[in-house]
């Protein structure tokens, strides 16, 4: 049986991705079928350099390290990128190699070296704080690509459904492999007109038997764009618009479609 949960929602408060990591792999299992297809195709259009702001537990690069990809990994939480680093050490070492991590803000750090490709996957783009923010990250990204080069960011496509506050049941995650803890989820959403971003809590619940004996909380808030908003974002960090795909079979953009993919690439000179 689980715990009573609380009906309301607690109050937002953003914590990083440090509370996240020791489930994240739980949630969210290493990347495969379109998704992982689709990438793929985009690393082989433009080119075997790659460049993944916002790495996490490399849910992303790890599979893509193992396709072949030479692939950099940027993160700003320590404890997601410890896990990537933990995932990374039990592959074969030519793969190893493929897969460099380094801790750091996408907005502002910099590495010595050009790529063919930098990547936002899975929603990572709206986690940033405002449209400075977002300039600031594609500026970044483009000086990191050779000319001609692409920067693509993959987040979901905004519904006026996502101004609904929500609140989902408690959830069986599954038995965490280290610990052998069983562990629930309970998420809590809101929306700030002020800001127009969702803010969810996650509660992540860890039970040895009926006891809890661990709770940790995720809050982060993600903005809620529009096509034209990334477009535009684009077009003012000095990037070509490529291509805006509306799913990960390359499907042209819709009002209805899942995601929102957007590819810019920089002036060939
Ligand atoms: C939803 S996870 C995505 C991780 C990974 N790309 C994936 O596909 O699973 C978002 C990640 O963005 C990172 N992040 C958020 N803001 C960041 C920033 N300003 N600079 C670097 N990383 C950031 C978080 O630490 C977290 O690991």
């Amino acid at each position: 049986m689980h715990e009573p949960r609380p009906s309301t929602a607690p109050p937002f408060h953003d914590t990083g991705y440090d509370p996240a990591a020791p489930v994240y792999d739980l949630e969210y299992p290493e990347c495969d079928g379109a998704e992982l297809d689709f990438w793929i195709g985009e690393g082989r259009r433009l080119g075997p350099r790659l460049l993944e702001f916002a790495v996490g537990t490399g849910r992303l690069a790890i599979p893509l390290a193992r396709h072949g990809f030479q692939i950099a990994g940027v993160d700003a939480s320590a404890a997601m990128l410890e896990r990537a680093a933990a995932r990374r050490s039990s592959m074969p070492r030519a793969t190893r190699k493929r897969l460099a991590l380094r801790r750091g803000d996408m907005r502002t750090h910099r590495l010595a070296q050009t790529f063919d490709l930098v990547l936002l996957g899975f929603n990572s783009y709206l986690l940033l704080p405002d449209r400075e923010a977002r300039l600031e990250t594609l500026r970044n990204a483009a000086a990191h690509i050779r000319p001609g080069g692409g920067v693509a960011v993959d987040v979901f496509s905004a519904t006026p459904l996502d101004a609904t506050p929500d609140h989902e049941e408690v959830e069986f995650l599954e038995r965490d492999p280290s610990t052998g803890r069983r562990v629930t989820r309970e998420r809590f959403y809101t929306y700030d007109e002020v800001t127009h971003r969702g803010c969810s809590t996650l509660i992540y619940r860890y039970y040895d038997g009926p006891l809890l004996v661990d709770e940790r909380r995720l809050g982060y808030s993600l903005a809620l764009l529009t096509r034209d908003d990334v477009v535009a974002e684009f077009v003012e960090a000095g990037l070509q618009i490529d291509a805006v795909h509306g799913d990960y079979a390359r499907q042209p953009w819709r009002d209805d479609s899942p995601n929102l993919i957007v590819i810019g690439r920089t002036v060939a000179r």
